[in-house]
């Protein structure tokens, strides 16, 4: 498989190369670049074979990294994430013509987290829900969109169950809510904690992201697999389903 990175500059992109070696990368693409030695400014300055593109830029080069991918009727891999509605306009637009794999948790690890969660939300009864996500002290978005993730699949399996984020009121905690508590400390990759307590018994599922090497794995195990899938919009639910 030869892929293109979008977003090659950056940290994530940096990781995916390494990890892909030469043999597997069509193109490099970032913004920060000059166009020259198989490096690319621009998507479009790239016309060669390639197929697949992931990117890992940012969330405002959708709409050209999408008309690109339909233009060249090539799978692309969404790895980033804070999209605004209309910029998920676009992704919906491009899985009418495209493959398109989109999650904001390239971790199969997390994937089989948010399969189990929303498994024990069905299974486990009345119960009490509360998250824990711990991520390092320069990360922006608070809960992490994995939080908000998870929250979402266990909201799936239990209508009615809003969201608590960061409580701090005084008052008895009202049965049906998802409690969800941020942490900021040091360089943590990446955990969430998801705990269930029935006043019985206690599940508590836990991730722990060590090294961010783990988004690149994912993508490039989820981009070998996109490029065999039907036009449509995937994500790490249906990848782990086979
Ligand atoms: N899905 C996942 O598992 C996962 C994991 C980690 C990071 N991310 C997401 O991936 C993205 C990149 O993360 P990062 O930590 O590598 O960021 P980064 O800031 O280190 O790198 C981003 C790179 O994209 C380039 N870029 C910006 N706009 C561009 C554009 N329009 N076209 C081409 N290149 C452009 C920048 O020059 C930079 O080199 C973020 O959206 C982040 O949230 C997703």
């Amino acid at each position: 498989m030869k892929i293109i990175i979008n977003g090659a500059g950056g940290k994530m992109g940096h990781i995916l190369a390494d990890m892909a070696g030469n043999e597997n990368i069509a193109a490099l693409a970032d913004v920060a670049f000059d166009t020259g030695n198989g490096k690319y400014h621009s998507l479009d300055d790239f016309t060669g074979e390639a197929d697949c593109v992931v990117d890992f830029s940012h969330h405002t080069a959708i709409q050209s990294v999408t008309s690109y991918c339909v233009r060249r009727k090539l799978p692309v891999l969404i790895a980033t994430t804070g999209h605004t509605p209309d910029e998920l306009a676009y992704i919906h637009d491009a899985a009418k013509n495209i493959p398109v794999f989109m999650s904001p948790n390239m971790s199969v690890g997390v994937a089989l987290v948010a399969d189990i969660a929303e498994r024990v939300a069905r299974l486990f009864g009345e119960c009490d829900i509360e998250m824990i996500e711990a991520h390092h002290n320069q990360k922006i978005d608070v809960p992490s969109g994995t939080a908000l993730m998870l929250a979402k699949r266990i909201q799936d399996a239990r209508k009615d169950s809003p969201l608590n984020i960061g409580r701090h009121e005084n008052g008895k905690r009202p049965s049906n809510e998802i409690g969800i508590h941020s942490l900021r400390y040091g360089s943590e990759v990446g955990t969430h904690e998801i705990i269930f307590s029935n006043g019985l018994e206690t599940i508590t599922i836990r991730h722990d992201a060590k090294n961010r090497a783990l988004f690149a794995r994912g993508a490039l195990s989820a981009a070998e697999w996109l490029i065999n899938q039907k036009p449509g919009l995937y994500g790490m639910k249906d990848y782990i389903a086979g």
